[in-house]
């Protein structure tokens, strides 16, 4: 089965927490991996890798000393996602929730960068408001936090935690079309 299909199978089994039936398209990857420093980021945070299609363009851009850790609670596309053979590649079937129990018990207080697909609007408002707030704690001063999304009802959280420091960008050419925003530290 073709790797879009069995991302529309998966995800139309589990709406409620996958948030969409496509994946990103290469416009809008592109949009969201333009904003990390990656020779400068040595610990990267994805959330939702989905069947990985940004995982695949963070992997090709880390630096050779960088890791990336990626949280995925759909049992499937996390078993897809453990097949990624790459030795920088940490895949985790924990919820976004637990980002900073799990980068400390790997030894880190601090990360560079948290790239996020997850589907804050379906999300309960405790919840993304919970997991915003701590990839806010365990970013490094400057560091970014890049989220994309269909709509832009999140402006307001994202400002609340991150001081105003949100650059909203949009991305045409994607289905449906998302904005992506860039909140820094
Ligand atoms: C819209 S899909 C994004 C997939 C892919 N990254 C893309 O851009 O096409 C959202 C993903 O977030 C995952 N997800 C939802 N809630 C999560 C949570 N609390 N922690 C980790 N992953 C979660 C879903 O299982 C799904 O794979």
């Amino acid at each position: 089965m073709g790797k879009k299909r069995a991302f529309f199978k998966e995800a139309l089994k589990s709406m409620k927490t996958s948030g969409s039936f496509i994946p990103s398209s290469k416009y809008l990857v592109k949009r969201i991996v333009k904003n990390i420093d990656f020779e400068k980021s040595n610990v990267i945070i994805e959330f939702g890798p989905g069947n990985g299609i940004i995982t695949k363009e963070i992997l090709n851009r880390l630096n050779p000393n960088a890791i990336l850790l990626s949280f995925e609670i759909n049992e499937n596309f996390y078993k897809n996602i453990k097949q990624i053979d790459h030795k920088q590649l940490i895949v985790l079937n924990v919820s976004a929730e637990d980002v900073q129990v799990e980068i400390e018990k790997r030894g880190f207080k601090k990360v560079d960068a948290v790239i996020s697909s997850l589907p804050l609007s379906l999300l309960p408002k405790e919840l993304s408001n919970s997991i915003i707030k701590k990839s806010h704690i365990i970013l490094k001063d400057k560091g970014q936090f890049v989220q994309f999304q269909y709509s832009v009802n999140f402006l307001k959280q994202f400002k609340s935690i991150f001081e105003n420091k949100v650059k909203l960008e949009f991305e045409p050419l994607n289905f449906p079309p998302a904005f992506v925003y860039i909140c820094k530290k």
